[in-house]
């Protein structure tokens, strides 16, 4: 049976040693980390997710600025406010809750977001860093997903890695950083034949999942003594109406296999939330230092 990759806990500890951290930081400085965030329409699961960043942000006594703007938003007025943004010195990070709604470009709008201020790293400037192994500010699920490896001691080193899925938001850099941390990886995709991604998945000792389709890999797929990171959150419909929360892989059937695996929820998503506290606090240091 598999071991739980507890990523509430350790956010939770993380988030505790940040809370040190920013204390010294805010009494050394008298600089305050703020963070803006930026919410456009009303999507109901975006509004929880920026919700809770603004809860971290406010535990750890961070200012959090709130920007909701509603689904007709034009993308220039969108730009103006980035740019306000950028300009002004309180503002350490700033976050585009993504989706965006139809007709915005988002490559336009996260371009135009100061890269010194992109604490979610998707600025061009800042995967380029990446690539080069000399990150900045690395995207927050990525960075995530790789400090709970490190913390429950999985090295990836010389390890066969397979990554499912290849968003700029997680499948290309957690590839980036396992092939920086030494790891073999393999990224699978939509256009994958479905033989491949079955081998794929097979053979990976370290598997990350970044799909969003509930049971994409079935249990009987996993490697025996497989790392398995969920990054999927979907929610079923249930009886009661609230629905069920639920990642990419077949929790059940994978837990018979792996040695270890991210629960969902509780797993890689509170991790989200600590590395971009930990993103915010280190774009405050940058600008105080500069
Ligand atoms: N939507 C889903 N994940 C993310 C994320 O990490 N950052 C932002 N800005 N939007 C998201």
């Amino acid at each position: 049976m598999a071991t739980e990759l507890d990523g509430k806990a350790l956010s939770k500890k993380i988030r505790a040693e940040l809370a040190h951290e920013a204390e010294s930081f805010i009494a050394s400085t008298q600089v305050r980390p703020c963070l803006a965030t930026v919410l456009v329409g009303d999507d109901p699961a975006s509004a929880v997710y920026v919700r809770s960043k603004r809860r971290s942000c406010e535990r750890l006594g961070f200012e959090s600025r709130h920007f909701p703007l509603p689904v007709e938003t034009t993308q220039q007025s969108l730009l103006t406010l980035v740019a306000e943004l950028n300009a002004d010195e309180a503002v350490h990070g700033i976050l585009i809750q993504l989706p965006l709604p139809e007709g915005m470009d988002s490559s336009v709008v996260l371009d135009a977001i100061d890269p010194r201020k992109d604490v979610d790293g998707f600025h061009p400037e800042n995967v380029g860093l990446l690539a080069l192994k000399k990150a900045r500010f690395v995207s927050c699920t990525p960075k995530g997903i790789m400090r709970l490896l490190e913390e429950s001691g999985v090295d990836p080193k010389g390890r066969r890695a397979t990554v499912i899925g290849r968003s700029s938001i997680v499948g290309l850099p957690v590839a980036l950083l396992l092939t920086h941390a030494h790891a073999s990886v393999r990224i699978v995709h939509s256009r994958t034949r479905p033989e491949d991604l079955e081998a794929a998945v097979r053979e990976a000792e370290i598997l990350v999942v970044a799909v969003g389709r509930p049971a994409f890999v079935p249990g009987e797929w996993v490697r025996d003594g497989a790392i398995v990171i969920d990054v999927g959150i979907n929610r079923l419909p249930t009886d009661d109406g609230k629905g069920r929360l639920v990642g990419d892989v077949d929790f059940e059937g994978a837990s018979e296999r792996a040695a270890a695996i991210t629960p969902v929820p509780g797993g890689v998503g509170p991790m989200t939330i600590a590395m971009l506290m930990t993103n915010t606090l280190e774009a405050a240091r940058l600008q105080h230092a500069s």
